[in-house]
């Protein structure tokens, strides 16, 4: 997981905010699918005798805590996704204000990950299987961090310092 704290700071404080709450979203999303993932696994190494699967409440509670996992991680998703809409949306009204000029070429990056955000969720809504814990653990711990980071140190660089020299304010 990435540490916020060692990502370099930018002179808009609203793009520092927007930073942290997107690590803080990717963060406990991975550490509730690496739970989902070690009950699942549990589940497989240590499968319940047949005796206790014999009443129908247990077998139901049993699908409840699956249940459960599913709906904490498509809030969590969900909220990803939500938070990282506002994020480009104040960053691009930022740039219109400013009449940025690389403007045009930041957006479609924004989109461009968007697009992407949205397939790694539709992934859940469609399997909740191992596999996709799995990828979704991946992208949650290592893709989509590195590539915030990566995108925080250029684009993100040239647009605050670009901004605060023209006497931007944060939001
Ligand atoms: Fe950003
Ligand atoms: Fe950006």
């Amino acid at each position: 997981m990435v540490d916020f704290g060692c990502t370099p700071q930018l002179d808009l404080e609203f793009m520092n905010r927007e930073h942290r709450k997107a690590f803080d979203d990717a963060n406990a999303l991975k550490i509730l699918l690496d739970k989902a993932l070690k009950r699942r696994l549990d589940n497989r190494l240590n499968p319940q005798p047949e005796k206790v699967l014999e009443s129908e409440v247990e077998v139901q509670i049993k699908a409840d805590l699956s249940d459960s996992d599913s709906v904490k991680i498509e809030r969590l998703l969900q909220r990803l996704l939500l938070d990282t809409v506002t994020h480009f949306e104040l960053e691009e009204q930022c740039m219109e204000e400013h009449c940025f000029a690389a403007r045009a070429e930041h957006s479609q990056e924004h989109q461009r990950v968007l697009q992407w955000m949205t397939q790694e969720h539709s992934l859940w809504i469609a399997d909740c299987s191992l596999s996709t814990i799995t990828h979704l653990s991946d992208y949650a711990a290592d893709k989509f961090p590195n590539w915030l980071v990566n995108h925080i140190v250029t684009m993100d660089t040239v647009l605050a310092s670009y901004v605060h020299r023209h006497g931007g304010r944060s939001l």
